[in-house]
């Protein structure tokens, strides 16, 4: 189905609606390039791998399909990279789609009747599904079959088709946004993807670094990595345009070379960029630090809510610099202070 116009090729499917830390065209590639092909280049989410592990070998043994799985958390974490590991760890394909692009009933059914027997089918941005393509996964989900209606008014008749054994397995960054109906049906396990602790992205980076053929020192590593959001992707984003710097100073990747770059892309000391300072800023200088609504942080940052929710908040809420009240988002007394510092950095960008 990725060599029909109407479903994107996995790397569009790839392509989140807008990341931190600089969305790029080439980070597509980037992503391409430094995927983990086998387990143990995946590193980090032990309790996930060990749960998909059990679910794949289990399911092997009895020759049946793993029931249905649903991996959610923020962008660049690896959800795409583990759907790419059971489908190799099972020896099948993988059929690539995304909730935005299905339009139709007819499109699902178009993509269920193509399946083989064993495909994992990836739904990605499942969140993004309308409610009545979510209505005929349901029975191909939980029954394998799927009931298409034809005709209109008192002569319609519902077929039912039987389909292919399949695994689906959806990807969202929305968890809040999935129907409990749709939910319940992923009966292998809904996981959520944790941020990396600096330790494992170092390990991520080291291997980055070799696969690009890239020398950089343990401290430049270590910096990137403490300023990289906890997220691979932006990692090795971070990586790149660092090794560039190095390049162009004819010098080895060091602490310092990795600094000068952070800096002239905006990453200050905390790993914060720009739109995260931005909406920080707007909390604290426009409305004395919160609380406040989404819709109005979101117009005084010049950012989009949904970006917000997505991309931004996760990471800020997870280091202790934004709170979500009932009442709305307040800024933490480390943001105000990590704010206030007014950082070299600033001017720069
Ligand atoms: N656990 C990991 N170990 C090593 N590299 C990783 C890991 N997770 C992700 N990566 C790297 O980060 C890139 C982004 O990961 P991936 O595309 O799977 O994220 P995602 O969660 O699907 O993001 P999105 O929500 O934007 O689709 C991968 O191509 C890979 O290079
Ligand atoms: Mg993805």
């Amino acid at each position: 189905m990725s060599s029909s116009p109407k479903h994107p090729t996995e790397s569009d499917a790839d392509l989140p609606p807008a990341r931190a830390g600089g969305a790029q065209a080439g980070e597509r590639v980037l992503d391409q390039t430094l995927r983990p092909e086998a387990w143990d280049e995946y590193v980090g989410q032990e309790n996930i791998k060990e749960n998909l592990r059990v679910l794949i070998a289990a399911a092997k043994e009895r020759n049946h399909a793993p029931e249905h799985t649903l991996l959610y958390g923020p962008p660049g974490l690896g959800k795409t990279t583990l759907a790419h590991l059971m489908a190799k760890e099972l020896g099948a394909n993988m059929r690539v789609t995304a909730g935005p692009v299905i339009e139709r009933v007819g499109d699902l059914a178009a993509i269920l009747t193509n399946l083989e027997s064993g495909d994992v089918l990836f739904i990605d941005e499942i969140h993004r599904l309308h409610k009545t393509i979510e209505e005929v996964l349901y029975p191909a989900m939980e029954a394998g079959k799927l009931d298409i209606i034809i005709g209109k008014g008192p002569s319609a008749r519902t077929i039912e088709l039987a389909l292919p054994a399949f695994t689906l397995v959806g990807a969202t960054t929305r968890i809040g946004l999935i129907s409990a109906p749709l939910r319940s049906r992923f009966s292998g396990g809904v996981f959520q993807l944790d941020f990396y602790s600096e330790k494992e992205i170092e390990r991520i980076l080291q291997r980055s670094s070799k696969i690009l053929g890239i020398k950089a020192d343990k401290e430049a590593l270590e910096e990137i990595a403490k300023r990289s959001r906890r997220t691979p992707r932006t990692a090795n984003y971070l990586l790149k345009r660092s090794r560039d710097v190095a390049q162009l100073d004819r010098a080895p990747l060091s602490k310092s070379i990795a600094e000068k770059a952070l800096t002239m892309i905006g990453i200050d000391i905390a790993g914060l960029t720009p739109s995260d300072r931005r909406i920080l800023e707007a909390l604290i200088t426009k409305f004395s630090g919160g609380p406040v609504g989404l819709k109005t942080l979101a117009a005084a940052a010049a950012e989009e809510e949904q970006t917000i929710e997505d991309v931004y908040e996760p990471y800020l809420m997870q280091e202790g610099f934004l709170e979500r009240t009932p009442r709305g988002r307040v800024v933490t007394a480390r943001a105000r202070e990590h704010v206030g510092k007014k950082m070299p950095q600033e001017r720069l960008v």
